[in-house]
Parts: C-alpha cells; sequence; structure tokens
C-alpha cells in the first residue's frame, strides 16, 4: 500500500512536468515576447558599440544571421515570422494592396487595414494563441488591424497614419506599457511588438551612414531599457524575449552608368502591360495585356545584366514566389546596388531591400533570450519561417500547418530534461523518501505504544486519546 502511494507521488510528480510549464514562477506558462526592428541587418553591430545586445547575446541565443522569405519587403516579410509560411502561401505578396482591374493600390500603412489582403488562408500566431485558452496582444507589429477568419488580436494597438517611428521616448512609454499594462496587468501570454528602425535611418543615409550606427546604438539603448523593464514590472523570471528583423539594407549604388530603366529598353513599352508595379526598389510585378506576355519577358530577358526576369511558374523554386495567384505574371528583382525605375529613375533612397535573400546584406538579425533559452550559445543560420514553430513550442500551442520546423531552432532551448523533468524526478524522490521515512517513524511508536497497551492492559483514556492521535497522523 506505502508502495503504491509512492508511486503515485512519483508520477503524478513526474506527470506535471510538462517541458512548457513554469520555470521560475508559479503560475502558468512562461510569456513570449517577439519583437522586430525593422530592416536591422545581421551584422549591424559589427561597426558600433552595443553593450545592451553584447549581454542579451551573453545571457541567451544568437543566431549568426537569419534567412528572411522573398521578397524581402516589409509586410511580406513579417507576416512570414508570423504564420510560419513562404510569401507564396501566405498571400501577402506586397506591402501594398491592389486592384489589376481598377489600377487602385494602396500604401503600405493603408493597406494594414484591408482585410482581404491579410487574410488570405493563414492565420497570425495571436489568433491560434487565442483560440487555444491564451491571451495575445500586438503593438504596430503588421497585419495588427486586421481581422482573420472574423478574429481580431485581443489587444492591438496601431500606429496613426503620421507617426514618427524613430523617437525614443514614444519607444520607452511602448515599452513600458506592454511589460506593465499587457503582460503585468492583463497577464497577456504573447505579445508582438514592431519599431520601425534602422531601416528608416538604413534607406535614408545607407547601410553605412553615421546616421545608422547613431540608430543601432538606440535599438540598443532600448534592449535594455526593454529587458529592465522586464524586471521591474516583475516578470523577467517567465519572460522569453525573441527578438529580429524583417530584411537587412544594401547601399544603392550612386547614380552614374547603367541605371535600369525599362523605358529605355529596346521592344519594351508600358503600352504591352494590363498592370505593372515598378518604382518600388529592387523589385517589380508585370501583368501584361492578353497576348502580350511573352513579347514583354523576351524584351525584358537578358535586356540588362542586372536585372533578373521571371515568368512566374519559372521562378527558381528556392524562392518560394510562385505560387499563389496574387503574384503577376512577371517577376523582376536587380542585383544589389541597382534599382529598378519604370519612365525615369524618381528613387533617392542610399538604401534598399527587396532583394534576392541569398545575399548576405538581406539577412536580419536574431537574438532570443529567457528562461527556456541556453545561455551564451551562438547557432547557425536558418530561414525565418522556423521561428513561428519555435513560438507555438514556447507557448505550448499546436501550430497551424507550416513551412517551418522546430527542428532548426530546437538547439537552443534548454533541454527538457536538464530543465525540468530531472529536478522534478528529485522533487519526487525526495518527497518519496521522506514520506517513507515519517511512515515508518509512525509504524514504529505506534508499535512501541502498542506493545505498551498489551503490558498494561487498565490503560486510561490519555493514553488511548494520544495513539489515536498519532493514527490519524499516519493516514
Ligand atoms: C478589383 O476590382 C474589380 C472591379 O471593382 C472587382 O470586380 C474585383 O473583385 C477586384 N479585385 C480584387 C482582388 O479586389
Ligand atoms: C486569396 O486571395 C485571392 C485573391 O487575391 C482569392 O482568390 C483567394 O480565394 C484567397 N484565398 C483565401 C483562402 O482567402
Ligand atoms: C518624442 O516624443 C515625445 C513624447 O511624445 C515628445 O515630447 C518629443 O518632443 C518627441 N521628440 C522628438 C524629437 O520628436
Ligand atoms: C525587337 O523586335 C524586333 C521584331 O520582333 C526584332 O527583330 C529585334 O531583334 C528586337 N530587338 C531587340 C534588341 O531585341
Ligand atoms: C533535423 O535537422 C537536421 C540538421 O540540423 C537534419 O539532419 C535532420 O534530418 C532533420 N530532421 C528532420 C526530421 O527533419
Ligand atoms: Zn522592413
Amino acid at each position: 500500500m506505502l508502495w503504491t502511494v509512492g508511486l503515485c507521488l512519483l508520477l503524478g510528480s513526474s506527470g506535471m512536468s510538462h517541458p512548457l510549464s513554469s520555470r521560475g514562477g508559479n503560475s502558468g506558462r512562461n510569456k513570449l515576447l517577439l519583437i522586430s526592428f525593422d530592416g536591422f541587418r545581421w551584422d549591424y553591430d559589427r561597426d558600433v558599440d552595443t553593450p545592451n545586445l553584447d549581454a542579451m547575446a551573453r545571457d541567451g541565443v544568437k543566431a549568426t544571421y537569419v534567412t528572411p522569405a522573398f521578397l524581402t519587403i516589409t509586410n511580406p516579410t513579417h507576416f512570414t515570422i508570423i504564420t510560419g509560411r513562404y510569401i507564396e502561401n501566405h498571400g501577402v505578396i506586397h506591402n501594398m494592396w491592389f486592384n489589376t482591374t481598377t489600377l487602385e493600390k494602396k500604401s503600405y500603412w493603408q493597406t494594414q487595414f484591408v482585410n482581404e489582403w491579410w487574410d488570405n488562408g493563414s492565420l497570425p500566431i495571436w489568433i491560434t494563441a487565442q483560440r487555444q485558452g491564451l491571451k495575445a496582444g500586438s503593438l504596430h507589429f503588421p497585419g495588427t488591424a486586421s481581422l482573420y477568419q472574423g478574429e481580431k488580436v485581443g489587444v492591438g494597438e496601431v500606429e496613426p497614419a503620421v507617426y514618427d517611428y524613430s523617437n525614443e521616448t514614444v519607444w520607452r512609454g511602448n515599452v513600458d506599457k506592454v511589460m506593465g499594462s499587457w503582460f503585468r496587468d492583463q497577464d497577456l501570454d504573447f505579445v508582438a511588438m514592431y519599431f520601425g528602425e534602422p531601416d528608416g535611418a538604413g534607406h535614408k543615409f545607407g547601410p553605412d551612414s553615421p546616421q545608422r550606427k547613431e540608430m543601432v546604438k538606440q535599438v540598443d539603448r532600448t534592449v535594455g531599457y526593454l529587458r529592465a523593464s522586464a524586471e521591474r514590472h516583475g516578470i523577467g523570471e517567465r519572460l522569453n524575449i525573441i527578438i529580429t528583423a524583417d530584411h537587412g539594407m544594401s547601399t544603392v549604388y550612386r547614380k552614374n552608368v547603367n541605371e535600369i530603366v525599362l523605358r529605355k529598353i529596346p521592344n519594351f513599352s508600358f503600352s504591352d502591360l494590363a498592370f505593372h508595379i515598378v518604382d518600388y526598389g529592387p523589385t517589380g510585378m508585370l501583368l501584361p495585356k492578353e497576348g502580350r506576355l511573352d513579347k514583354v519577358y523576351n524584351a525584358l530577358k537578358g535586356a540588362h545584366p542586372h536585372l533578373n526576369v521571371y515568368k512566374k511558374e519559372e521562378m527558381p523554386s528556392r524562392l518560394h514566389f510562385s505560387k499563389s495567384e496574387r503574384i503577376l505574371p512577371i517577376v523582376l528583382w536587380a542585383d544589389p546596388g541597382y534599382l529598378i525605375n519604370g519612365y525615369f529613375p524618381v528613387q533617392w533612397n542610399k538604401g534598399e531591400h527587396g532583394f534576392d535573400n541569398r545575399g548576405l546584406d538581406m539577412k536580419p538579425f536574431f537574438r532570443a533570450v529567457g528562461p527556456s533559452f541556453q545561455k551564451n550559445l551562438e547557432v547557425s543560420p536558418f530561414e525565418t519561417v522556423n521561428i513561428y514553430p519555435l513560438m507555438c513550442h514556447l507557448l505550448g500551442i499546436t501550430p497551424e500547418p507550416n513551412d517551418g520546423q522546430l527542428n532548426y531552432t530546437r538547439q537552443m532551448l534548454v533541454p527538457p530534461t536538464e530543465g525540468l523533468i530531472r529536478p522534478r524526478i528529485f522533487i519526487g524522490l525526495g518527497a518519496v523518501g521522506g514520506f517513507l521515512i515519517l511512515v515508518f517513524f509512525v509504524f514504529m511508536i505506534h508499535n512501541v505504544l502498542k506493545r505498551q497497551k498489551t503490558q498494561e492492559r487498565s490503560e486510561t483514556a490519555e493514553h488511548e486519546e494520544d495513539s489515536t492521535n498519532i493514527k490519524q497522523t499516519s493516514m
């Protein structure tokens, strides 16, 4: 009987050791904060002093870099991070919503409010978390405003149309809001958070500029501030933090020789097109008029040594940018340094992204810290589709179908046997041992008393009471 009780205790205690249950806190699972610093290229910490990012790497995990989805632009690649799907599979194929019949286009910001654009068959992790009983929030993360199958993020904030994405005071206010109000007071389990820099500085001044370096210092200060804020709000012990970005940044060659201007290409004519998106960095998409696909394609293919031209269905499969019906029949992208201009060169940015995701300049950084992560570990590069299954694992939720694998990120985690099961088995064995010792003593005392009782048959009621008490204790 005693052994059965002991066994139950042991099994009970190891049965509770679900790898996702809390460590360092008593109230349930760990929380997860996903942060994107737009356009933070993987090597931006190499030419700037970044004490807080360095400390985070020592306390946690750092990937050499990660590979974003293609097209390497903001809305599509962010949606890959929170769905685990390649862009051709989630359908958010561009920063801009567009209609090839009416020729309408909506800006990055306006597109946030077009539900049909975002809700194209894939659910962001916050919807999946909510459906499985968790509480989620999103601050400025692309996709926040949209409904998905009629559902919205529980706590969401979309930036106003006119917004300074670079104000450090505002950043700190947002950090404290997420830590204090969202995580601590409202007890959210998951929050996605977006910062619009250093993308802005990288575009305007170029990735090698002093302004970009200053902005990386600001990001670094903010990372220090947010880890301190988590401590200050008493959630540091049970908060996992993932910090990454949507794409990198590449220097645009100075306007001198050999610019790509479609109008100047022999035999190419805009009058053969029904709809086009060009003058958008190094990428373009064309919808030729009925029957003119091959004419347009033949005119462009090979017309410029730094212009890549593909029919949609012939796209290199490694780019995963083909299957969506939203992708137009001809896809263009330029080699690093070049832009795709339509009639005239009208793009003035010194830095751009949108290039092939193989190029090192397009790779974002990746950092993670918290109770579930190893310390002082650098891991090999992986694709950003794999962040989603990692996040689902950390939250203990069942993922939607996706293109990632936990396999690529599992080595970052504290092995469950080290972190949880073994200590719990020790606790279990300790409990069983203690229980058996207690039972042994009670048994011995009981026997001694019983013997005394047998010897002195005429006993007082006091002694009866004592032995009864002892028996009760041993139950
Ligand atoms: C584009 O606009 C046309 C005309 O208003 C409409 O019939 C069509 O459904 C729209 N397509 C998309 C994808 O919004
Ligand atoms: C995705 O959008 C396309 C039109 O852009 C539409 O035809 C298709 O039905 C949508 N798929 C889903 C699952 O919403
Ligand atoms: C940043 O935001 C704060 C608070 O809204 C404001 O007081 C300050 O003037 C802003 N700083 C800049 C440089 O715009
Ligand atoms: C342009 O098209 C004409 C007729 O189709 C062809 O003969 C000519 O070689 C083309 N020129 C170039 C530069 O492709
Ligand atoms: C997991 O990844 C490793 C490489 O890290 C690979 O060798 C292995 O085949 C993968 N396993 C699965 C099930 O995909
Ligand atoms: Zn971006």
